[in-house]
């Protein structure tokens, strides 16, 4: 896929405006301040592509960038303690409301901080993907704070702290060193490769 080709595409704050899913695609999910803005930025070697900040809680809508046969979606953060109720509320209704509709989703990108357990959130993210039996990655964000030992420390506790954690795909990622970047790059083109030859086998 041509990364640099990647646009920023719209963004909503709420279900009601976010039109029909037409393309597939991936999402990017996670806590706020776990790295997704960060993460598109790197992935598609756009600097300002998805806006990031110290602050959690910057991206408080769900945006889209895509190209001619792919679609992503960079989730609001989940999980930040300091916002309203009002805005937890207006969070979870754009959430359910982007899951509900009958979306393509070809694979969610599930972040979560490396250097810490999953929180209650992380978990309840996952429940819900295996759950809608949506197919999912673990990206595990922020990966350059981790010294080499407790890198290996960590990557042991995730598949003993998340559930079916033998099982499931752990991808170390960096948007600091690019560590990881190459990694995913191959899981979206095989991705792409999917969706292009079933487009195909429909249309003929
Ligand atoms: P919300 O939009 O609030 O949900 O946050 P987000 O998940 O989009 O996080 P964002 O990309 O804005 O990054 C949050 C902070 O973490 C920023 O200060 C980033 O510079 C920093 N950060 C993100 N990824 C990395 C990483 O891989 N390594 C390091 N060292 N810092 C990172
Ligand atoms: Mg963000």
């Amino acid at each position: 896929m041509n990364y640099h080709k990647v646009q920023f595409l719209t963004s909503y704050g709420r279900a009601d405006q976010l039109p029909p899913s037409e393309k597939p695609g991936g999402v990017f999910a996670g806590r706020s301040n776990v790295g997704k803005s960060s993460l598109i930025n790197r992935l598609f070697q756009q600097k300002g592509l998805a806006r990031v900040s110290a602050t959690p809680g910057k991206t408080a809508t769900i945006n889209f960038f895509g190209t001619q046969s792919l679609i992503f979606a960079d989730l609001p953060g989940y999980g930040y303690a300091k916002v309203s109720r009002g805005e937890k509320l207006r969070w979870a209704a754009l959430m359910e409301g982007y899951f509900a509709q009958d979306r393509d989703i070809a694979l969610v990108l599930s972040l979560m901080d490396s250097r810490h357990p999953p929180s209650r959130e992380d978990l309840g993210m996952l429940d819900f993907l295996v759950d809608q039996e949506l197919p999912f990655v673990v990206v595990l964000t922020k990966i350059d704070k981790l010294s080499p030992r407790q890198r290996q420390e960590r990557l042991e506790a995730f598949r003993r702290e998340l559930p079916f954690g033998e099982e499931l795909t752990l991808l170390p990622f960096s948007a600091e060193t690019g560590e990881g970047r190459e990694a995913l790059c191959e899981i979206i083109d095989q991705l792409e490769e999917d969706i292009l030859r079933e487009a195909a086998e429909e249309g003929a």
